[in-house]
């Protein structure tokens, strides 16, 4: 295994500060080895651990990864439940760590179809952690950007007609009924594996978010792997649709 575990360079000023990444790969790393999917999926828990522990030396502030897609329903059932297993332990084995560690973390999703046990994980997981404000991780499980946009649209309907705003709908008060209210600005998405296509991830986010499209299989990710996806973003220049380079990172 050639786990990427080099020790990062450290924040430049133009750093990301919210990072989003479709994790993918863990399939074709088991396949290429001779193992089971699961291994890869497994070994994806563990690249994610290196790159969480990595992201705050990088300027990174807030971590959003594609954890389970609503058209991942459509693999396996085996495969699906291997999935949700990871789940089980990676929070069992992990949240207290990462609430000492001042991380929030966020479960973007519906929550309707999740097996009961997980969506009560998950809930404990967020109440646990809500009050952490050092590093905020999101993982995106049972989300569809599609979805999210319905959700959203919906949300803004239901306010109306309940009579809490008679505002109509505009861009902020949109963005406000999605999953990634209140995380910041979305700088930089991230996909490992060499396919090039955002599959349903972060799509009114990514409206102006660079992207990075990495070779590396997922679970062989790492400190060094985020290190030159976030050094390819210090040198990319954001117009915002305006005639002047921004620099990489909006300061909001
Ligand atoms: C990404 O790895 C993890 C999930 C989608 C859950 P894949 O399972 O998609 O791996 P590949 O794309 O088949 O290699
Ligand atoms: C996107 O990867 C979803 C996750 C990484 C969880 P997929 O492997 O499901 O995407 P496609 O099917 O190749 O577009
Ligand atoms: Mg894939």
């Amino acid at each position: 295994m050639t786990a990427d575990s080099a020790a990062p360079s450290g924040p430049g000023p133009d750093g990301p500060r919210h990072v989003a990444i479709i994790m993918d790969g863990n399939g074709r790393w088991a396949k290429a080895k001779g193992l089971p999917r699961a291994l890869g999926h497994r070994e994806g828990v563990q690249a994610l651990k290196r790159t969480i522990q990595a992201a705050p030396d990088f300027g990174i502030r807030c971590l959003t990864v594609f954890g389970f897609s609503t058209e991942n329903w459509s693999r396996p059932a085996e495969e699906v439940s291997d999935l949700m297993g990871l789940v089980r332990t990676y929070v069992a084995s992990d949240l207290a760590r990462l609430e000492k560690a001042g991380v929030r973390l966020r479960i973007l999703g519906r929550r309707e179809g999740l097996p009961a046990d997980i969506a009560a994980i998950i809930d404990k997981a967020e109440a646990q952690t809500a009050h952490n404000d050092k590093f905020m991780l999101q993982v995106a499980f049972n989300y569809g950007g599609r979805a999210d946009l319905i959700d959203a649209a919906r949300r803004h309907a239901e306010r109306i007609l309940a009579g809490e705003t008679t505002e109509p709908l505009n861009e902020e008060n949109f963005a406000a009924g999605l999953a990634t209210a209140g995380s910041p600005p979305l700088d930089l998405i991230i996909r490992t594996s060499g396919e090039q296509r955002l599959s349903n991830f972060l799509l009114w986010e990514a409206a102006y978010a660079e992207l990075v499209f990495q070779d590396i299989l997922w679970p062989d990710y790492g400190p060094k792997a985020l290190g030159e996806a976030v050094a390819a973003f210090a040198q990319r220049e954001r117009r915002y649709g305006g005639r002047e380079p921004a620099p990489a990172r909006v300061s909001a």
